[in-house]
């Protein structure tokens, strides 16, 4: 398997490595897009999981980056469990929460919303030491249309960069920071402003702990400056890298229909929620598991 960057009037900017060939036994994987996004089915979330339909999922989300479920009619409770079977679970510093379950974060916006989480590409609580490793998402209600949520590849994006441009990367740093973005954020919602947010120095490009694979990561939602270069430079460099990793040709976008289900990887994966159905109601709530410090693998020369 290669991922082929081509250079010039050579072929396209980006070309995706060709699919794993081997198949899944008990699950079935329609990808979106070559590159993102695969709608998952014969599963049913409300039921306990065997091993071998576990690891496929695992697989699924890691050859895709994002994954979707159909119709799943789960509990709170099935929620809860399947994000479980991730990791321990993430508490958001900021967003109102389901009654009693800190661990599952509301999203709600219907005509008098001031608001609607996730309008600007992000990666989930980025701004945290230890930012999220995946969430997901089931969305309950639906606007008649509208509504959707698009997902970018940050593998992609920075295999598209190009070699100079990678190599430039290496080895910086950049400030995420959650507190021009949560103050007063959700203060219709009753939330009291904390003290403190968080805020915290990751690598520019991270390496996947599970694929070992690159990404870009730095994102609009919170990252502020790269470090160790004048700000003007920072400035600059983010305004291209943001412009850069919303090419179309890193993203999928999804459609929901009530009781969809959307568990996508922060580690390499970007999105943006959609508020196009005003005056309309959309409810979901997400669950978010907790994940590990970002580094990047000087070692691996790619
Ligand atoms: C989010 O988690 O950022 C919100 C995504 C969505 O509502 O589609």
């Amino acid at each position: 398997m290669q991922t082929n960057q081509l250079k010039g009037n050579n072929g396209p900017r980006y070309r995706q490595e060709q699919a794993s060939e081997i198949p899944y036994e008990l699950i079935k994987v329609k990808k979106l897009t070559p590159v993102i996004g695969a709608e998952i089915s014969q599963v049913d979330l409300s039921k306990p999981l065997s091993k071998l339909q576990e690891k496929e999922i695992h697989r699924a989300l890691s050859e895709n980056q994002v994954i979707f479920f159909r119709d799943q009619k789960i509990s709170k409770e099935d929620h809860i469990a399947f994000g479980r079977l991730f990791g321990d679970l993430h508490i958001h510093p900021s967003a109102p929460h389901v009654d009693g379950i800190p661990e599952m974060m509301k999203i709600y916006a219907d005509k008098d919303s001031p608001r609607a989480n996730g309008e600007v590409w992000h990666s989930d609580v980025s701004c945290d030491l230890l930012p999220p490793m995946g969430s997901i998402l089931q969305i309950i209600q639906c606007p008649p249309y509208g509504g959707d949520t698009l997902f970018a590849s940050m593998y992609a994006a920075y295999e598209a960069l190009s070699d100079r441009m990678k190599m430039y990367l290496r080895g910086l740093t950049a400030i995420h920071d959650g507190e021009p973005v949560y103050r007063g954020m959700y203060k219709n919602f009753g939330v009291q402003d904390k003290e403190t947010y968080p805020r915290a120095e990751h690598p520019v490009i991270r390496t996947h702990p599970i694929t070992g694979k690159n990404a870009l990561y730095i994102n609009k939602g919170f990252t502020t400056q790269i470090l160790g270069i004048p700000i003007d430079e920072s400035d600059g460099l983010l305004t291209y890298l943001f412009e850069h990793m919303e090419n179309p040709l890193f993203q999928c976008r999804f459609r929901w229909e009530e009781n969809s289900i959307a568990f996508w990887d922060n580690r390499c994966v970007q999105h943006r929620a959609m508020w196009d159905y005003w005056p309309h109601t959309r409810v979901g709530n997400r669950i978010t598991v907790a994940g590990d410090k970002p580094f990047f693998n000087a070692i691996d020369p790619s």
